[in-house]
């Protein structure tokens, strides 16, 4: 990829329909008691994943350019899949579809691409099986069964890792479950599980730190329009915050609150961001809105430990923005970031001193010291396709040809990436 010493981008853009709320609304849309209409469902191939082992379980789904429309068969009326299921390279279906098996009275089998079968899925099944559940796995990977039939009970769980997928997890098994199921979490992780819940009209009762769902709730189908995802505009958020003279303004964006922090770390670092929010929206709702970047020379900061979760998608671009910015960025916390799609920390720490950034890595996260004229380089993306996107980032602002494997990657969760970066750098 080649790109000139300061590289701009201007001009506006929409970023596709965010995938954490699509792999949630498509799921919820299957157990709802009629057809649900999803706007804006994102087109990148993790949520293709999520329709394509929903179809399996004989959920009719119907997509148009836009749209997708699921036919919802009730909590108990999917049925026993012909082939295993396959998940592809998407963690979250893994998860959350997960919960849902658990309580069906059928068996299935889920498998999934190579780096999918490298992430662990401990962290599901140990709650699902308290929850009575009996789940294989091969060494703790995928592939994985789900031996059905099991009557599941309703627990309290307070989770390890900040983890919205295991959430999630426990959260709809809970939904086939007798009693009450509690998940408590001490640091807040994304609460898409929970609005959709509630938008379903399962009534779940969220308290700060503690979500509870009563099993056999029956949810009701509806229309949705999905924001755009955070984590795709962040991109192109954190590649105008740095590039001077760059002018940017994204559309429709999600503006969940516990997906955002990325932005409070950029104004920490000096970045001119302003956040127009939609006008408030009803509890339900996820939050949405405009941003609206100027570029500018960007300070080091420190990130807090707590903030983590909240940009945990982020933290490639983040570390990306930091090796530009003068002064010291410090993340610590991070230790998730070793079982993403790849092992991020030591992603992010390899491409950046290919390009010779001053780079330190702990067991959970990096110290990076920026400000140094930055040269070309390889840049191994490790079948990643944040990696991808966060080093097409820093090719930007790299005088010369950078390399970077594996491009056609967007496509799991932003296949429209390189035409939107094609039309805004300049
Ligand atoms: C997600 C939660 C996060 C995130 C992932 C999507 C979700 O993972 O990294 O990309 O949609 O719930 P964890 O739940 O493992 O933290």
């Amino acid at each position: 990829m080649k790109s000139e010493l300061r590289a701009r981008l201007r001009g506006r853009f929409e970023p596709p329909g965010d995938k954490s709320i699509g792999h949630r609304l498509a799921l919820l849309s299957a157990l709802a008691e009629g057809r649900s209409r999803l706007e804006g469902f994102p087109p990148g191939q993790d949520c293709a994943s999520t329709l394509g082992v929903l179809r399996a379980l004989s959920v009719e789904t119907i997509r148009d350019e836009d749209a997708v429309e699921i036919e919802g068969r009730g909590l108990d009326g999917l049925e026993l899949p012909e082939a295993v299921l396959d998940c592809g390279n998407s963690g979250s279906t893994a998860r959350m579809v997960c919960g849902i098996l658990a309580g069906q009275p059928f068996t299935s089998r889920l498998i999934g691409d190579e780096s999918l079968s490298r992430r662990p899925l401990d962290r599901v099944v140990i709650p699902l099986t308290r929850m009575g559940a009996a789940i294989e796995t091969t060494q703790g990977f995928l592939p994985m069964t789900i031996t059905g039939g099991r009557r599941l009970r309703g627990i309290d769980y307070e989770l390890p890792i900040a983890s919205a997928q295991v959430k999630t997890a426990v959260l709809f098994a809970g939904l086939y479950a007798d009693g009450i199921t509690r998940v408590k979490e001490s640091v807040p992780s994304r609460n898409h599980t929970e609005l959709a819940l509630l938008a379903f009209g399962a009534s779940p009762i969220i308290r700060p730190g503690e979500i509870e769902i009563g099993g056999g709730s029956s949810l009701s189908p509806g229309r949705f329009k999905i924001p755009g995802d955070f984590s795709s505009a962040a991109f192109f958020i954190g590649a105008a915050a740095f590039l001077a003279g760059s002018e940017l303004v994204v559309d429709n964006v999600g503006l969940n609150p516990t997906r955002v922090a990325f932005l409070e770390a950029l104004q920490a670092m000096g970045a001119d961001i302003e956040v127009e929010a939609a006008p408030s929206v009803p509890s339900a709702e996820e939050p949405q809105g405009r941003v609206v970047v100027h570029g500018r020379e960007l300070q080091g900061a420190e990130i807090p430990r707590e903030k983590v979760p909240a940009l945990i998608d982020e933290l490639p671009i983040l570390a990306v923005v930091a090796a530009f910015a003068s002064g010291t960025t410090r993340v610590e916390g991070a230790s998730e970031l070793r079982v993403k799609e790849s092992d991020r920390l030591s992603a992010i720490v390899e491409g950046l001193r290919a390009l010779g950034a001053d780079v330190t890595e702990s067991e959970d996260g990096f110290e990076i010291r920026g400000g140094r004229a930055l040269r070309p380089g390889r840049l191994r993306s490790f079948g990643d396709h944040r990696m991808v996107m966060a080093w097409a980032v820093a090719a930007l602002g790299v005088e010369g040809e950078c390399g970077i494997d594996h491009l056609d990657l967007v496509k799991i969760s932003y296949p429209g990436f390189w035409q939107t970066l094609d039309r805004l750098v300049c």
